[in-house]
């Protein structure tokens, strides 16, 4: 049931700060001063031996991969490769005992996924599944794993999932970066308090709806889109341009900032919308100037900032305020207003958003 929403998609965006309080719920203590992921405990030998992380998964799952390496770079300092499961199960690829493959799947059904698990295992890899779909055939297939708990998805773009598998991440490495004491405990705690007010941040975050809803209404009709982000915002930056072409059928493109001069900037005009994340966190000097560079060249920005911010509201031409939070968390909140920007603009434009064409939810053949 859509519970007064016109689609389940606005719901399941709407449904995020309670999906994610759910993902937490049991796994981090009251006084916030531990995390616990049950199957990292139990498998504790095997995940702080390994030599190596390969995360395979598809789509907006493969954008919580590219998170999930950073988080887990950081923090654990285990090198992380991120793989699309298509092209990783027919490359022949290097894989051994030492490995661990985490598999990151929101249907738990996908068919490029199931064929990347099989080959590591055979390849005596360890499994670590990342499911939605509780008794799906991914979470069946692997040695163990963490489910995201953020309750059906229905909406063919997949928002809550994105959100649940950021979370499972963030916490996955802060569970392992303790037990490997990678990390140190300010460090520590200042995440995990960070972590607990993500819920009451993203209700922030999801109350720019009604203007985002204008900003869709002027956007409505352009052709193409480029979305920037650099660190940790720049997965999200690919996942807000996917969730705009899948719904809204609008060519869009996500690019790391800083490679917009390596050729994409040849794109920019006064028709070019282009959305930059551009929150306070370490990248904010540098993605102020790449900001520069569009405004140079005429593009039209549309800015995703933190609160307060008065330097880039004065370069872009719509600034919208988000919530801070620590830089690895950003994703959970920056993400809400692309996923609404690309529901709004397919609202207008009459598109079928639950349904969008060509689609399916689970993508059961290769
Ligand atoms: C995008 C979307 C797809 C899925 C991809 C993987 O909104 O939903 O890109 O993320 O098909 O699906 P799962 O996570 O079920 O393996």
């Amino acid at each position: 049931e859509k519970g007064g929403y016109p689609h389940f998609m606005l719901k399941e965006i709407f449904e995020q700060p309670n999906c994610i309080r759910d993902c937490m719920r049991g796994r981090i203590n009251v006084e916030g001063t531990n995390v616990v992921l049950s199957a990292i405990i139990d498998h504790k030998e095997k995940l702080l031996k390994a030599k190596r992380f390969i995360i395979v998964a598809c789509g907006t799952s493969w954008h919580a991969g590219l998170i999930g390496k950073h988080l887990i770079e950081s923090y654990c300092r285990i090198p992380v490769e991120v793989e699309y499961a298509s092209e990783f199960r027919y490359r022949d690829p290097v894989i051994d005992e030492n490995d661990v493959v985490i598999a990151i799947s929101q249907s738990g059904e996908t068919a490029d996924t199931l064929a990347a698990i099989d080959l590591a295992r055979r390849c005596g890899a360890f499994i670590y599944g990342i499911c939605n779909s509780v008794g799906s055939s991914i979470p069946r297939s692997t040695h163990t794993g963490s489910y995201i708990h953020v309750g059906p998805e229905i909406g063919v773009a997949s928002t809550k999932a994105f959100t649940g598998q950021v979370t499972v991440l963030a916490m996955l490495a802060l569970t392992l970066a303790k037990n490997k004491q990678t990390i140190n405990n300010n460090e520590f705690l200042k995440i995990v308090g960070e972590l607990m007010s993500i819920p009451d941040k993203m209700e922030k975050a999801i109350q720019t709806n009604n203007q985002i809803a204008s900003i869709a209404k002027v956007f409505t009709y352009a052709h193409n889109f480029i979305y920037l982000g650099r660190g940790y915002s720049y997965p999200v930056a690919l996942e807000g341009a996917l969730k705009l072409k899948e719904i809204s059928y609008i060519h869009a493109e996500g690019y790391p900032a800083a490679e917009m001069k390596h050729g994409p900037i040849a794109l920019i005009d006064e028709e070019m919308p282009v959305v930059v994340i551009a929150t306070h966190n370490g990248m904010y000097d540098k993605i102020l100037s790449n900001i520069q560079e569009i405004k140079a060249r005429k593009g039209r920005v549309i800015a995703f900032v933190s609160e307060g911010d008065e330097v880039i509201s004065k370069l872009a031409d719509i600034c919208i305020e988000l919530p801070q939070t620590t830089e690895c968390l950003d994703p959970l909140i920056t993400t809400i207003p692309l996923q609404l920007l690309a529901y709004h603009i397919a609202v207008c434009k009459g598109k079928d958003v639950d349904q969008p064409r060509n689609l399916a939810k689970s993508v059961t053949v290769e």
